[in-house]
């Protein structure tokens, strides 16, 4: 398993029946860019069985954290949302991933658009300072069917507003839209849908898109990015065609949810 840096979960938190998140130890070795994908895994019968995960915590935190389904036939997700602290795991040695700043053109606004898990990338880039010197407003969309999907939804709202290094710039640039499919809540229909309607930037009161000062960041599962995607050619924003060549918005192409 010479391929891979050990780690050892060091606390694990369950959102719902089918949402939790898990940290581990960081080899000090292992160095990201926000918004970056690792492979975890663990050891099934003497061979690792490992799969994408999104790093969730900013690269200079100490520890990793990942955001996880429970699918309850998925083969590594069915044994990781059992994990105890202090549970060995393995990580990739090069983290990897298109939904990085340096991929995005100089924009004044960037939209964050997240389904389901695909919030965890976000949650790294929202503690970068980077994002708030590149961008003076930071618009972060998570949309997820029921409302107890909102993983972090308070820690976004409340916690992050106190952050010690960045909690000034959080509150004056990062604006938090949730958004809920299949129940009552306050905001209420898919993000694309949202967009389309104009709803999102009356609730925010914001103008709508425009290729000239907008930049976005999409991640969630294969429809969505589609979908998402489309809709942000049709506004005439230009994607980037591949790592390393800047466009108006990025995609994560390696998403699993
Ligand atoms: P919906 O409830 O209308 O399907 P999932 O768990 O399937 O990944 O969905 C997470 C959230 O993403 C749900 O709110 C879901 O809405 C929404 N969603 C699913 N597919 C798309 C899509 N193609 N475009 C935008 N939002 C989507």
């Amino acid at each position: 398993m010479s391929n891979y840096l050990s780690a050892t979960v060091t606390s694990v938190h369950h959102w719902n029946d089918s949402l939790f998140t898990f940290r581990t130890t960081r080899d000090p070795g292992l160095r990201f860019v926000n918004g970056q994908f690792v492979m975890i895994g663990i050891e099934v019968a003497g061979k690792p069985l490992m799969r994408a995960y999104s790093i969730a915590s900013a690269n200079y935190e100490d520890h990793l954290e990942f955001f996880s389904i429970k699918v309850p036939e998925g083969s590594l997700t069915s044994r990781l949302q059992h994990l105890q602290p202090g549970d060995p795991l393995f990580i990739s040695r090069k983290p990897t991933g298109t939904l990085v700043l340096r991929d995005l053109k100089p924009g004044r606004r960037l939209f964050m658009f997240a389904t389901g898990t695909g919030l965890a990338p976000f949650m790294s880039l929202i503690h970068d300072p980077e994002t708030y010197e590149q961008f003076e407003k930071v618009i972060l969309v998570h949309g997820v069917r029921r409302a107890n999907e909102l993983a972090y939804h308070d820690y976004i709202e409340q916690d992050l507003k106190d952050h010690a290094y960045l909690g000034e710039q959080i509150r004056q640039q990062l604006v938090y839209y949730p958004t809920v499919t299949r129940e009552a809540f306050r905001n209420e229909g898919r993000l694309t849908d949202l967009v389309d309607s104009g709803k999102l930037f009356a609730d925010l009161n914001e103008p709508p898109l425009d290729p000239v000062t907008d930049r976005g960041m999409i991640c969630g599962s294969a429809a969505m990015l589609k979908d998402t995607a489309a809709m942000l050619d049709k506004y005439g924003l230009k994607i980037s065609p591949h790592s390393g060549v800047a466009g108006d918005y990025v995609i994560e192409r390696s998403f699993v949810g």
